[in-house]
């Protein structure tokens, strides 16, 4: 028999979920367009990020909903469509303070809460915005950048 697990009141640890059955939890292509629609919503109003994006976000937003899935196991339209995702590349001509990442997640947390989805996916996915934005910073501001490179 395998041990309780210390850190569960019921001794049983949550089983992870493998990415396509995060994808397929949350309903798929159509959940993952839904959520980028309430996500745009949001950046459409948001005076920090809305300037980065073009006029029309359309595309975009037809780009991230296809990558969504794709990352949750979905398929492999994105990549058909838009090549390696290489989000760090893509994002170099944007300029991603810390500051815009952590409201590009804020925006993107609260959309994901409001879709209403099951508890497990849910954590999944807030899981990777709270890890996958920080990756995606390129620009520092000017007080840090001024720092000097080493300690006196
Ligand atoms: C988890 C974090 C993020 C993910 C997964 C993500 C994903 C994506 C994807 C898939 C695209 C479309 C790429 C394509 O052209 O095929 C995109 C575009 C874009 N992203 Fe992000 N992104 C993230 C964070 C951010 C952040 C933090 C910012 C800015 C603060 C940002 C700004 C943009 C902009 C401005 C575009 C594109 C616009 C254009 O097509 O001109 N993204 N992102």
């Amino acid at each position: 028999m395998t041990a309780p697990h210390p850190q569960e009141p019921d001794g049983v640890a949550p089983r992870e979920l493998a990415p396509h059955e995060v994808h397929d939890a949350v309903g798929g292509q159509a959940a993952f367009t839904s959520l980028v629609e309430a996500f745009y919503a949001r950046v459409a109003e948001d005076p920090l990020l809305r300037p980065m994006y073009p006029d029309d976000l359309e595309p975009v937003k037809h780009h991230l909903a296809l990558f969504l899935a794709q990352y949750w196991g979905g398929g492999d339209v994105y990549g058909r469509e838009r090549g390696h995702p290489r989000l760090r590349r893509r994002h170099a001509p944007f300029p991603i303070t810390p500051e815009a990442a952590l409201r590009w997640a804020q925006l993107m947390t609260a959309a994901v809460r409001e879709q209403g989805w099951p508890e497990q996916a849910e954590a999944h996915v807030l899981a990777y915005v709270a890890r996958a934005t920080p990756t995606l910073i390129n620009q520092l501001p000017e007080e840090v950048s001024e720092l000097p490179q080493e300690p006196r």
